[in-house]
């Protein structure tokens, strides 16, 4: 749902002529992204109603947008934590950083049921979510969220607890989320 402090506003404020495409397949969000969503005049913002499942249609769309030929910012916040099936997830996140080029990132962030994170504690609330609620969602092992970043470069401080990825100087309490940002060589 956009909220204050979206990508695109951030991006526009040191780039005014940014280049966003944000994906989406809950109507409730794409309502919201109709209204809220609007950019500078030298850049572009669009909304793509798009299921994370269908890589192909989400790259066909962005390409509109996009200029694909030069580096690009894959975000995958909180997303891949609906697609249940990890390889399904790992062709999803081959596919399209093969579609872009070189130089371009990938900031993947991902619920984990790891206890060094404290994950173990948020097991039973995902099960009552997915008995009550939709889409049904899963955590995933340090090292299977890992394996999403392979052939690509982590940046330091590399996968840690979102919460800790390059904190302000007090350290922030850990959050049963691992994140990372890596580049495509
Ligand atoms: C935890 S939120 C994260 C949103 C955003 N990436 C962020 O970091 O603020 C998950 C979002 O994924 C969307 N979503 C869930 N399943 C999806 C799917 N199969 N395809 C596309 N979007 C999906 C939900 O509608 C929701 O807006």
């Amino acid at each position: 749902l956009p909220t204050v402090d979206n990508t695109h506003e951030i991006a526009q404020r040191i780039a005014p002529d940014s280049r966003i495409v944000y994906v989406d397949n809950d109507p409730i969000v794409l309502a919201h992204a109709r209204t809220l969503l609007t950019s500078t005049p030298d850049g572009a913002t669009d909304y793509i109603d798009a299921d994370v499942h269908d890589p192909a249609a989400i790259l066909e769309r962005a390409a509109v947008t996009l200029d694909l030929t030069e580096p690009v910012a894959v975000m995958m916040l909180g997303i891949l934590n609906f697609v249940l099936d990890v390889e399904k997830a790992r062709r999803i996140v081959r596919e399209i950083m093969a579609a872009v080029p070189s130089g371009s990132c990938l900031v993947l962030t991902h619920p984990t049921f790891d206890d060094d994170l404290g994950g173990a504690g948020q097991i039973p609330a995902m099960e009552f979510w997915n008995e009550n609620a939709t889409p049904p969602i899963t955590a995933r092992s340090g090292e299977d969220i890992a394996a999403f970043f392979d052939g690509l470069e982590i940046l330091p401080p590399g996968l840690v607890s979102c919460s800790r990825w390059r904190a302000e100087p007090e350290t922030p309490p850990v959050v049963p989320q691992f994140g990372a940002v890596a580049v495509k060589p």
